[in-house]
């Protein structure tokens, strides 16, 4: 069978001239901003995706430290698995309630670099690190999320003000790990 001939668009290169030139053509086109409620479907998305990857990356971590000085913070990671997947339903269902559609993993991009397990199965407190920053991220995803639905959207506000409340207790707690931890060294 003949394989149909595909054409190439050819896309346009863009230099700093023809960025100058179609800023001024009124036939280029800028990207259509969101509208304020597919903005939030979109934040809510991200969100949803970094809960599932800190669920990801707590079971891995949570196997693969050894050692009596890891005790504790598996079994931390262990009890926070189930919250972490609880808010990635709770932001699937309010996409779905928005009009969205909770996406398959074939739309999942990685993110967090800093919880990957480490090479060393006793180091503790790169995996607190690791738990600390994606704890920061998804507070400052929640207070993005916030901010976008103010006059807009008050159950999804309320909604990632819990989320948001839960996340700050995570990062909260493993900061005093952290604590505790540098001091045993
Ligand atoms: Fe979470
Ligand atoms: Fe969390």
């Amino acid at each position: 069978m003949a394989a149909s001939k595909s054409k190439k668009s050819a896309a346009p290169a863009k230099s700093a001239a023809a960025a100058k030139a179609s800023a001024a053509a009124p036939a280029a086109k800028p990207a259509k901003p969101l509208n304020p409620r597919a903005a939030i479907i979109a934040a809510l998305n991200a969100a949803y995706w970094m809960e599932i990857e800190t669920t990801l990356n707590y079971i891995a971590n949570s196997i693969n430290l050894d050692g009596v000085r890891a005790e504790e913070i598996k079994k931390s990671l262990l009890m926070d698995i189930p919250v972490e997947i609880g808010h990635a339903q709770t932001l699937g269902k309010r996409i779905k309630e928005l009009g969205g559609k909770v996406q398959g993993s074939a739309a999942f991009t990685p993110g967090q670099a800093r919880l990957q397990p480490p090479r060393s199965s006793t180091d503790v407190t790169a995996v607190i690190r690791g738990v600390i920053e994606a704890e920061d991220a998804a507070i400052a995803q929640y207070n993005l999320t916030i901010r976008l639905c103010e006059g807009i959207d008050y159950v999804t506000q309320d909604t990632c003000i819990r989320l948001l409340a839960e996340e700050e207790t995570h990062c909260q707690e493993f900061h005093s790990f952290l604590k505790e931890y540098q001091k045993k060294g």
